[in-house]
């Protein structure tokens, strides 16, 4: 067997390095993801047809194809058509957040209708307002099947970040290929990126678990 992990001792800290940058990108993305979602879930329970169709397409778009496309089309694609420079950084959190949306816009939908109809008519029937309804009455329950989907989101995102090493972001994947390609040594750097990505999704799961805990206290 020949396996030395003290070979990439030197290279860590450059490996380290792309944890913030795949942070960042994630970060980003998610919160571009949960406004753009948030407008979507909206729309989708609406009664406004129009819209309605609007979202339903929107999401079964960006659902329907695969996320490594959508990136490749924003940064490789449609700069040529439309004419227009972006960044690869940027491509990144643009196609991230467009496709966490579909995504994020069914987390929320399906959290707000999961509360229990009577809530809905028993502020009916006691007269209180649509909008005060949703905010004051709903949201606070749907809140409590939300939140741990949106945590999921994040790791999510998180692993399938490493696809925009492809676009060349110098993110924590990107970093160990490079280390991988100077050092002849394909197995040790993977290895750690590996390291990092299960320590950061760990986090992200023990995160989940203690919002869930603490949602679930007023039961
Ligand atoms: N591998 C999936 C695809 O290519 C990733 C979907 C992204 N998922 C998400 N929850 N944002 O379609």
């Amino acid at each position: 067997m020949n396996l030395d992990i003290s070979q990439i001792v030197p290279s860590i800290p450059y490996i380290i390095k792309g944890i913030w940058v795949t942070l960042q990108i994630v970060s980003v993305s998610l919160i571009f993801g949960f406004i753009l979602g948030t407008i979507l879930s909206i729309m989708k329970i609406g009664k406004f047809a129009p819209l309605r169709l609007i979202a339903d397409v929107y999401t079964s778009v960006f659902r329907g194809t695969p996320l490594i496309l959508q990136l490749f089309l924003i940064y490789f694609a449609t700069p040529q058509v439309i004419g227009y420079d972006i960044s690869a950084f940027q491509a990144a959190v643009l196609t991230f957040g467009l496709n966490s949306a579909a995504y994020v816009s069914e987390i929320i939908r399906a959290g707000i209708q999961a509360v229990d109809k009577g809530q809905k008519e028993a502020a009916q029937a006691l007269g209180v307002p649509y909008t005060p309804m949703l905010l004051n009455i709903i949201l606070p329950q749907a809140i409590k099947n939300i939140l741990p989907a949106l945590v999921n989101e994040f790791i999510t995102l998180t692993k399938e970040s490493a696809i925009i090493s492809t676009i060349g972001v110098l993110d924590i994947m990107r970093r160990a290929q490079i280390v991988q390609a100077n050092l002849y040594r394909p197995f040790e750097p993977l290895i750690f990126a590996a390291l990092i990505y299960y320590i950061m999704v760990m986090a992200l799961t023990l995160l989940g678990r203690l919002l869930e805990r603490r949602l679930s206290r007023s039961d």
